[in-house]
């Protein structure tokens, strides 16, 4: 493809790079993925205000994330298995988004390790955690993000147990992959993929490998989940990570008012209105349209930022109009990556800016910190 335009260019493009169980493990949904979709679809139907002859000079996207300085308010989802979709994929996401002036957020469910995307890169990123039954695991892993200098906790809610995703089932995902006849056609198919795979050590979850006790099987993602996340997470553990970790806390996975509210009450510094990008609870509203009431409920209490069916610089115009402080992005820089390493995450990010720039303009603003809901087109 001579001209990448869009995120969809790029989704196009990963999925002609990216062997098929990794390219669906990102862009799939649980059950029917009715939620996946919604995420989507409910942007497209929120309308902007057209304005004209409004001074368009000197405008700026940057803002801030719960205190830091963002050239745009678009953070970098944590993503399970990003080193699957290109060798080496979490330093490379981690190193665009830092040349870019975003936050990176590293999975814990992540190829690359905390100390690999340390050593790779020069400012800090954020650490997204999942809490395993291994209490002292859990100790561990904040104990490794403070020492790697993360300047942020992303602590994920919304997955004790694993939703059901009927791609992955069907294409028997693992990392690292699988050495039967359907997976070798596969990766086979691919062969820049499998050159890249070829030159680095990292194909397995090297934040787990060696460093959790008693894992008997890393190579089933969902065996694993099942065996090892804690099913009786609540919020008395989110006042022992808070005080554990003892930094900056944003906490994701808040899809209604009453848990919203009790996430304020904790203290973290920021929540995060998501439904995991639909990979959870199929049936579950979109966190665009959730937005408005978390914001109603606890606006006054938290920060809020949005993840879920971001595709363009639009749809981050309209959560930032729609009062969140700050976005993310999942899938689209996963694409990226798949598609092109590096310059594929910072073509994602490019083109979100640019959407995010011009739509900006032809809604009458030069600042994002001045849009509010008065972008919108109201009916
Ligand atoms: C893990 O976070 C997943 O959604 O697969």
């Amino acid at each position: 493809m001579s001209t990448v335009l869009e995120i969809a260019d790029l989704k196009k493009l990963a999925q002609r790079r990216v062997p098929k169980m990794f390219f669906d493990y990102a862009d799939s949904g649980a059950w029917t993925e009715s939620t996946y979709r919604a995420n989507e679809s409910d942007f497209a139907n929120i309308k902007l205000r057209q304005r004209v002859l409004v001074d368009m000079t000197d405008r700026s996207l940057a803002t801030t994330m719960i205190g830091q300085n963002v050239t745009m308010p678009v953070a970098l989802s944590p993503t399970g298995l990003a080193g699957m979709q290109h060798a080496d994929g979490e330093i490379l996401a981690a190193q665009a988004a830092a040349e870019f002036g975003v936050p990176f957020t590293l999975s814990t469910m992540s190829i690359c390790s905390i100390e690999d995307v340390a050593a790779a890169t020069k400012k800090p990123f954020w650490f997204q955690l999942y809490v395993m039954k291994d209490r002292d695991f859990v100790r561990n892993l904040i104990e490794r993000a403070k020492v790697a200098g993360c300047s942020a906790l992303v602590l994920t809610l919304d997955l004790q147990i694993l939703g059901q995703r009927h791609k992955d089932l069907r294409n028997g995902l693992s990392a690292p992959p699988k050495f039967t006849p359907k997976h070798i056609w596969q990766m086979m198919t691919r062969p820049q993929w499998c050159l890249g795979m070829m030159g680095t050590q990292r194909r397995t979850f090297r934040n787990i490998d060696g460093h959790a006790k008693g894992v008997s099987d890393l190579s089933s993602l969902s065996s694993w989940t099942a065996e090892q996340f804690d099913p009786k997470l609540n919020w008395d553990d989110v006042e022992w990570i808070k005080n554990l970790w003892g930094g900056p806390l944003i906490l994701k996975g808040i899809l209604d008012e009453e848990d919203a509210l009790m996430a304020a009450k904790t203290g973290a510094d920021a929540i995060i209105v998501s439904n995991h990008g639909g990979r959870q609870l199929d049936g579950a509203p979109s966190s665009i349209s959730m937005l408005p009431r978390i914001v109603d409920t606890v606006g006054d209490k938290v920060e809020i930022h949005l993840d879920g069916g971001i595709r363009s610089g639009q749809d981050v115009l309209k959560a930032i109009a729609l009062g969140a402080k700050g976005t993310y992005i999942g899938r689209p820089f996963l694409y990226g990556l798949g598609a092109m390493g590096k310059t594929g995450v910072t073509k994602a990010l490019e083109i979100i800016a640019r959407e995010a720039d011009i739509t900006m303009a032809l809604c009458g603003k030069r600042r994002i910190t001045d849009v509010d809901s008065s972008i919108l087109h109201k009916d």
